[in-house]
């Protein structure tokens, strides 16, 4: 295959697992001449990596076909091919049946069978085998081990996976079947990708998993690490300035971890910690393998840990069987803990998930009603802690430009999203601002002491 410039437009939703997986789609490709580009128009190749979480996650991905069709359509009219596929956990579960419903299609893969995309390429291509694939399968040899080591489309701010999949079984959710069993790297392999990471200008890293803090890896002497064993490994690097992790589960918070986030000054004092509701009922019909007294327990222990740490967490409203009772314990729980932000969702069947079998449906009003309150719970906290940040200094990693000219966008160490007008000299800088105004889904302010900051390439 030639090594000329093909364009590839990749397509993410989802978790930050799979804006993970789309760079490394990209770090896999480069070599048979595929660059990224930011528009589907005339791409050699689209790939929808694609996140089967929520409801009609198949439906979007259809109707997204039908849009993204027209470039393939329009490529061929002017006698050029397009090859398309679909990725991620939508492909890993619906498989052939995308294949059958959209002949356009040319690729179907999982997240485990990326790395052979090389192969997928040819065959698709019609240069070898069958011309349209399927690649659903979860091969037994591990995709790190066979992705190229150049993972050098990350900037300053990089995700490193360091566990996948999911063993907990949480009764509403598909991953543990799109994603499968909990598989952790060694240490050795993710301080060589974080070794790559820092020469492409890594400054933070974001550790991922499905279940990151259940990671129990190779440790360096061998024996098994876990996730705080890492964590301080990585704090290692003097180019790391901050380090962050996703996603969490209550049950795997131990104190080595909770230890760790005391003592490493680097590791964020941000923590996403999905609790899904504050019903102990609904917790174990959930089977999320704990009650609402062990998340207090964590977060008093994490703030005993890590005085200025705040959190946030992700919520399902209207699961089967939720009282009016139940989603009262669950405001209850977010009063108590007070979120620096939170997500919250309706909870909506996922075939093949033992939730959907449940008995004591609730109706969709009364989920409405219950998501708007919880929601507005939520962001009245949001909006109460961004007010207590007016005034204050706050080290701002800039790391993309913003939307207006002269502006630079950044994250705080405690994930708010900050604006402020800055030369472009201070991108990928960490540069102290002064909060001026806080708006209830973001900061603004202006850059301290510009003088004292380091020249930066522009
Ligand atoms: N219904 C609603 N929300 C869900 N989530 C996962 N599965 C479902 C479902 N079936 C939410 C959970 C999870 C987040 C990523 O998506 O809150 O933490
Ligand atoms: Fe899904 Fe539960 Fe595993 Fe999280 S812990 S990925 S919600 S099964």
């Amino acid at each position: 295959m030639s090594k000329a410039n093909k364009k590839l437009f990749i397509k993410t939703w989802g978790c930050q697992m799979n804006v993970y997986d789309s760079r490394r789609m990209a770090d896999v490709l480069r070599p048979l001449g595929y660059e990224e580009v930011d528009g589907p128009e005339d791409a050699d190749m689209i790939i929808m990596n694609t996140c089967h979480i929520r409801e009609k996650a198949t439906d979007k991905v259809f109707s997204e076909i039908g849009r993204l069709r027209e470039h393939k359509k329009a490529k061929e009219q002017k006698g050029g091919r397009m090859l398309m596929a679909v990725a991620g956990c939508v492909a890993q579960a619906e498989g052939d049946f995308i294949l059958e419903r959209a002949p356009e299609i040319d690729m179907v893969f999982g997240p485990q069978t990326y790395h052979e995309l090389p192969e997928m390429v040819l065959k698709a291509s019609g240069m070898i085998g069958r011309p349209r694939i399927v690649n659903t399968d979860f091969p037994p040899e591990s995709k790190f081990d066979l992705l190229p080591e150049e993972n050098a489309s990350q900037g300053v701010c990089a995700f490193l996976s360091v566990q996948e999949g999911c063993d907990k079984f949480c009764t509403f959710c598909v991953v543990p079947y799109t994603r499968g069993s909990e598989f952790s790297r060694s240490i050795k392999e993710i301080m060589e990708e974080a070794k790559i990471l820092i020469e492409a200008g890594a400054k933070e890293i974001t550790l991922l998993g499905q279940n990151v803090n259940a990671y129990h890896g190779e440790g360096l002497n061998g024996g098994q690490a876990d996730l705080a064993d890492v964590i301080y490994e990585i704090s290692k690097f003097p180019e790391i300035e901050r380090i962050r992790y996703s996603t969490s589960h209550p049950r795997d918070m131990d104190d080595h971890l909770i230890e760790a986030h005391g003592e490493i000054e680097k590791l964020m004092p941000f923590l996403h910690l999905p609790v899904q509701s504050g019903s102990d009922k609904i917790l174990k019909s959930m089977n999320r393998k704990h009650g609402r007294d062990l998340f207090f327990e964590i977060i008093e222990k994490l703030r005993a840990s890590r005085k200025d740490i705040v959190f946030s967490s992700d919520f399902i409203v209207g699961f089967p069987g939720e009282t009016q009772q139940d989603h009262e314990d669950t405001l209850d729980l977010v009063r108590r803990t007070n979120f620096a932000s939170a997500y919250s969702f309706k909870y909506s069947p996922r075939p093949g998930t033992p939730a959907a079998n449940m008995q004591g449906l609730i109706r969709e009003d009364i989920k409405s009603e219950r998501l708007q309150e919880l929601q507005a719970l939520i962001n009245e906290q949001q909006y109460a802690y961004n007010q207590t940040c007016l005034g204050q200094i706050l080290p701002v990693l800039l790391d993309r430009k913003g939307h207006k000219t002269g502006q630079l966008m950044g994250r705080s160490p405690y994930n708010h999203s900050v604006h402020v007008t800055a030369p472009d000299r201070l991108l990928n800088q960490i540069v102290d601002i002064r909060i001026t105004h806080a708006a209830p889904n973001s900061l603004s302010g202006e850059v301290v002491l510009v003088e004292d900051m380091p020249e930066a390439a522009e």
